[in-house]
């Protein structure tokens, strides 16, 4: 079992990686299998957000309502669902979607609705590593709840040595260690607020810090990586900070582009 979890620790512990955020997203839907599979050979590991519908099945997306990444405003049938949050409909329902078309409305290309389960068995037919991120659904479940459907696929797919977890719903990732104790996990943050940085990242059982590109400084991630927290950094397109970035230590960025260039400065 300790083997798994250690192919994703390895992983995460290198330096100049590139993750490919919600898949290759400038060249194809977000959160799609489309952009996972465009993403193949172009990154270290693919990161996709995730929630749960009304009856409990993970899918993957990132925002809380359907509005941005489907037709669902197109449907008459679900004109009474507004404003179309993701909890407020059935896995039915949603299969009914499609999530492709908002992207580029010339091209008519539909995609269908991307599973966590069908994201996991791609990750392993690919050879690759996924960084789960689970979306804040504690307007509409409880966190054990959340953390279980998550982890039932994960441990369903046999998929726990390529997954990481992480969230900026932190409740979720102690919860994750308690069923999932050999899947790493990730406090995602946005903004310095947090006092006690070490101590609460020690406290929570993590294995990596996640921060948005404003927040991430040479000495803080220094101090991170020092005490063995791996570092990522959120989303970099610019091949110049990718470059600042991995000559702090930063282990990974997560980027929509998937340019060689940004690789090119990992050191
Ligand atoms: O997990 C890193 C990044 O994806 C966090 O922001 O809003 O793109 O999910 P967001
Ligand atoms: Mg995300």
């Amino acid at each position: 079992m300790i083997e798994w979890c250690m192919k994703f620790l390895e992983l995460m512990n290198k330096t100049g990686l590139v993750a490919a955020h919600r898949g290759a997203r400038s060249i194809a839907p977000e959160n799609t299998l489309s952009a996972l599979t465009k993403s193949i050979g172009k990154c270290d590991f693919i990161e996709i957000d995730v929630g749960l519908s009304r009856d409990g099945a993970v899918i993957v997306m990132h925002d809380d309502t359907l509005q941005r990444t489907t037709n669902v405003a197109q449907i008459d049938s679900f004109r009474d669902k507004k404003p179309y949050r993701v909890c407020d409909f059935n896995i039915d329902e949603l299969s009914k979607l499609d999530y492709g078309s908002w992207f580029d409305a010339n091209s008519g290309r539909k995609e269908p609705l991307l599973t966590l389960k069908r994201a996991l068995e791609f990750i392993k037919e690919n050879n690759m590593f996924i960084n789960v991120e689970i979306k804040d659904m504690s307007n509409c479940f409880e966190d054990k709840m959340v953390v279980g459907a998550v982890a039932k696929e994960i441990e369903d797919t046999g998929a726990q040595e390529r997954v990481l977890l992480s969230s900026f719903r932190h409740e979720y990732l102690r919860e994750a260690k308690k069923i999932l104790f050999n899947v790493p996990t990730a406090a995602l943050f946005e903004g310095n607020a947090q006092d006690n940085l070490l101590e609460y990242l020690k406290d929570l059982e993590v294995e990596a810090y996640h921060v948005d590109d404003a927040s991430a400084d040479e000495k803080k991630v220094k101090m991170l990586r020092e005490a063995g927290y791996a570092v990522g950094v959120y989303t970099i397109n610019s091949a110049k900070r990718a470059k600042e970035l991995f000559a702090m230590g930063v282990n990974y960025i997560f980027s929509d582009s998937l340019d060689k260039k940004l690789k090119k400065y990992a050191l």
